[in-house]
């Protein structure tokens, strides 16, 4: 039976032939990037160095030093979080967010370290007029995911932006559902940070991430060790990208990482985006057809569809699709239980369906006439 990979929310597979080319000859041609006068080590820093070049220019950053490599979005997430509250912040985050938002937020909510307004579901998604009446004097921080893991519900961040730069508060997005499906400008947006995950969309390894830290912000950290640069100070380095970036790096997964951003360039982002759009609306639309079927969230949105078939439990219909069909779903929760409560499927949670860029129209259809057949048979 063929397999049908449909859980590229959850990370990009198969990865591009040019990702796994790069990453085999950093593993043939790396030593230890920055820390050695050597030849080996030479050619790791360069590795690293073209691809924060070219995440970079991918963002539209100012700078490359303002992109840091991480191990994924939640590491990304959580040096921007604990990196840019104070005690007394109030902070403004949504329903919508993934656990790597919402629990290091709960965390300090908790601590009794910040005051935390979560936004509810408002048709479909969380709407820029609702970030401007929770607004308080002392709000610092808005967290907001750029689009649902659980719908593919977008937020409007330009608007949000907007919102929060006229009252100075900075704007911290979750990107890990967009970044190489729709175009994230970070200069335009004027985003304070952003995180996303290195192994989705942007078509790295796993064990990758991205954060962009705007010029002006000073994020405090709490990872402190070798850098490779000023060593004879028994203080971490105060610039970017190594204050935030301790410890030997993933080079290889960041070769990986690089050659992925460069395949998006290659391709075009206009063309990725279009093409994922296109299938995530005949996705939809397919789905809405099946009766006894329950298709969650807006009627548009990134390709990410959660559903529910009558009769069946979600970790039993994707264990159906896979056995029968050979169609790789996510079931349950997909680690965001206040989106789950939003919609109306928590605890049991749903099937999530998710498109990539390798997705084939083919694919699409198979997935639509599978929930068919099932939904027939039951
Ligand atoms: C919206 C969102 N944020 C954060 C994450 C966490 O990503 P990672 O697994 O790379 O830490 C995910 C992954 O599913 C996600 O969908």
């Amino acid at each position: 039976m063929k397999q049908l990979y449909l859980d590229h929310a959850a990370t990009s597979w198969p990865k591009p032939e040019a990702v796994k080319t790069a990453m085999l000859r950093a593993l043939e041609q790396s030593g230890n990037p920055g820390r050695s006068g050597h030849r080996l080590s030479l050619d790791a820093a360069r590795f690293i160095h073209k691809a924060r070049h070219t995440v970079s220019k991918f963002f539209n950053a100012t700078s490359s030093t303002q992109i840091v490599f991480t191990l994924n979005a939640t590491d990304a997430l959580n040096m921007a979080i604990k990196g840019l509250v104070k005690a007394g912040d109030h902070v403004i985050t949504t329903c919508l967010e993934h656990n790597s938002v919402l629990r290091p937020l709960f965390a300090l909510q908790k601590a009794g370290q910040i005051e935390l307004t979560v936004l509810e579901l408002q048709d479909g998604t969380v709407q820029p007029e609702q970030f401007a009446q929770a607004m308080q004097p002392h709000t610092a921080l808005v967290a907001m995911t750029h689009a649902s893991n659980v719908t593919g519900a977008v937020i409007d961040v330009a608007t949000v932006s907007q919102i929060c730069q006229e009252r100075g508060v900075k704007l911290l997005v979750d990107a890990s559902q967009t970044a190489g499906v729709l175009p994230i400008d970070v200069q335009a947006l004027d985003l304070a940070v952003m995180a996303c995950s290195g192994h989705k969309s942007l078509l790295g390894p796993q064990g990758t991430g991205v954060l962009y830290v705007r010029p002006d912000i000073e994020l405090a950290f709490w990872r402190e060790g070798g850098t490779g640069s000023i060593s004879h100070e028994v203080y971490q380095p105060a610039f970017m990208p190594d204050r935030m970036e301790a410890g030997t790096p993933n080079t290889i997964g960041i070769a990986g990482l690089g050659a992925g951003v460069e395949f998006l360039q290659q391709v075009g982002l206009e063309t990725i985006s279009q093409g994922e759009k296109a299938l995530a609306a005949r996705l939809r639309q397919g789905l809405r057809q099946i009766k006894g079927l329950t298709v969650y969230g807006p009627e548009s949105g990134v390709g990410v569809v959660s559903v529910n078939l009558e009769g069946f439990d979600s970790a039993e219909l994707s264990v159906r699709l896979e056995r029968d069909y050979g169609i790789l779903t996510r079931p349950g929760l997909h680690c965001a239980p206040l989106a789950h409560q939003a919609i109306g499927t928590y605890p049991h949670g749903t099937t999530r369906i998710s498109v990539g860029y390798s997705t084939t129209e083919d694919e699409v259809d198979a997935v639509i006439e599978a929930l068919s057949e099932l939904a027939k048979a039951k």
